[in-house]
């Protein structure tokens, strides 16, 4: 039987460890891959970050200390299946160019589930050593006899490489209590724990003075736009509001839904204000879910604590718990999306939150390929681009009824990406991208813009079998994995009933060059 969208379809992979016993369970995580690796391995992305083999699910402890970024993740070091729950561990001076290092907290008699990473400059907790601040772990053990999640606490004194276990510091007998983000709160002098109850779909909120001892301050949900199963890797943070008033500046709590989202799994936000005691919603806030991504592959995003500049950005975990399993990679399986810098505005009544890669991308790019004022029609024209590159276009449909982009496989298989005018949608089609991934993964997902100008503008990153598209000042982002037959990608532009033009393109390769241990 099919179960496509169905809730039987939808499952977080540690519900799997409740159904399964954990000694099955561990067999199957350390078995071989569900299948042959995909035609001709699926070529690994050049500047994601995905480990070199085995399963990752979704960042962890994302802090920036001593000139690092620290970009933790779910991680099973036994097999590319979800299973042995560790925290992986990779670092970058950028948030581009990630150098993978070997497991940061393995897996003990619980299991390391997500949560986050704080730099305790004052020494709080008095894990500093030699008048250095420690580096303070806080994330969920799941103990698989028991099925209990409660908060654990670790800590490292060597800049994040190795990390000494505390122990557990909140436990409230849930089986469904998990991924705690802690961050420093000035106002109160506090530390701040914001951790899901997770099927009763509540953001629990919790202070601590020391890391250690923790306070129940309050709960935020269920709300009108909860749906699914349950809310999971819960964040809150302050962003500026732009074009606002001199400092005005708004709290943002957003969560990740397991199921029920559009296409799967995806991510929701709130926007409101926040006292380190209590999340409350700005007035007149919709009852309707605001989605954080329009396609299906960004999950579990979580942001970085620290950024010494004061930016806000975060990362997600690029796929869609109905197809995690079923993403045919070898001998990696796991993506993340690139690191995003937040920012938040009006458009009229509703608020946005903007999107865009970091700047730090940018100096990446090779040479340019530049398009001005081409004519697209019904002819596909070839555009000599590469698979990996990041993408500026701004269009005009004139009389154009759709104008795509088609990245074509050796066998004929097609991404296309595209835009509407008549309804001002943006599209990204994978309906016939690859050969079968998951009777869940073919689909055309679907972004809509403002009413506005004819011609319209957008950003482009693609990188092997991610594209990520970033529309209207990024308030609009399509992310979506594809894959391949076989061969290279080329790339062309058409236009279906009418025709239009390229007003302009520019299209950078981004090339990373790492040193070959890391290849
Ligand atoms: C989200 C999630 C988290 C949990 C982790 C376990 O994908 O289910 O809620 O901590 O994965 O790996």
């Amino acid at each position: 039987m099919k179960t496509v969208g169905s809730r039987a379809s939808v499952s977080a992979p540690w519900r799997l460890a409740s159904a399964i016993p954990a000694a099955v369970l561990l067999a199957l995580a350390t078995s071989a891959p569900a299948q042959a690796p995909w035609p001709k391995a699926d070529p690994a992305p050049t500047f994601h970050f995905a480990p070199q083999r085995n399963w990752m699910n979704d960042p962890n402890g994302l802090v920036y200390y001593d000139g690092e970024y620290h970009l933790f993740f779910q991680y099973n070091p036994h097999g590319d299946r979800w299973g042995h729950i560790s925290w992986g561990h990779a670092v970058s001076r950028d948030l581009v160019n990630w150098q993978e290092l070997p497991v940061a907290i393995p897996e003990t008699e619980v299991m390391a589930f997500s949560g986050s990473a704080v730099i305790d400059w004052k020494n709080s907790s008095g894990f500093g050593k030699d008048g250095k601040p420690a580096m303070v772990a806080i994330y969920t053990g799941f103990d698989p006899r028991t099925r209990n999640q409660s908060q654990f606490v670790a800590y490292s004194n060597d800049r994040g490489r190795t990390f000494t276990p505390f122990g557990k510091v909140l436990d409230i007998g849930s089986t469904e209590f998990r991924d705690p983000k802690v961050f420093w709160h000035e106002p109160t002098q506090r530390w701040v724990m914001v951790v899901a109850k997770a099927t009763e779909k509540k953001a629990s909120i919790y202070s601590s003075a020391d890391l250690k001892d923790w306070r129940h301050e309050s709960d935020f949900g269920p709300t009108p736009s909860s749906r699914g199963i349950n809310w999971e890797c819960p964040d809150l943070f302050e962003l500026p509001v732009e074009g606002g008033k001199a400092g005005e500046k708004k709290w943002v709590l957003s969560v990740s839904q397991g199921n029920d989202a559009p296409n799967g799994s995806g991510g929701q936000w709130f926007v409101g204000s926040f006292d380190g005691h209590r999340f409350s919603l700005e007035p007149g806030w919709t009852d309707a879910p605001v989605w954080t991504d329009q396609g299906a592959d960004f999950y579990a995003s979580a942001s970085w604590n620290g950024v010494p500049d004061g930016r806000r950005v975060w990362i997600g975990w690029a796929t869609n718990l109905r197809y995690a399993h079923a993403i045919p990679t070898y001998p990696a399986r796991g993506l993340m999306t690139v690191a995003r810098t937040l920012s938040l505005r009006r458009e009229g009544t509703a608020w946005r939150l903007a999107q865009a890669p970091v700047r730090e991308l940018e100096k990446y790019r090779g040479a340019v390929h530049r398009v001005t004022n081409l004519k697209v029609t019904q002819e596909p024209k070839v555009l000599p681009l590469g698979e990996s590159l990041d993408m500026r276009l701004t269009l005009d449909p004139m009389t154009a009824q759709q104008v795509t982009l088609n990245l074509t496989d050796a066998k004929g298989y097609q991404l296309v990406i595209g835009y509407t005018p008549a309804t001002r949608e943006i599209f990204i089609d994978r309906t016939r991208s690859g050969p079968h991934v998951h009777d869940a993964f073919a689909g055309r997902h679907i972004a809509v813009l403002p009413p506005g100008e004819r011609e319209i503008s957008f950003r482009l990153i693609v990188d092997r079998s991610i594209a990520e598209l970033y529309a209207e000042g990024g308030t609009r982002t399509i992310t979506d994995r594809f894959f391949r037959g076989e061969g290279a990608l080329t790339w062309s532009v058409s236009a279906l009933g009418g025709e239009a033009m390229i007003r302009s393109l520019e299209a950078w390769p981004i090339e990373i060059k790492r040193p070959l241990s890391q290849q």
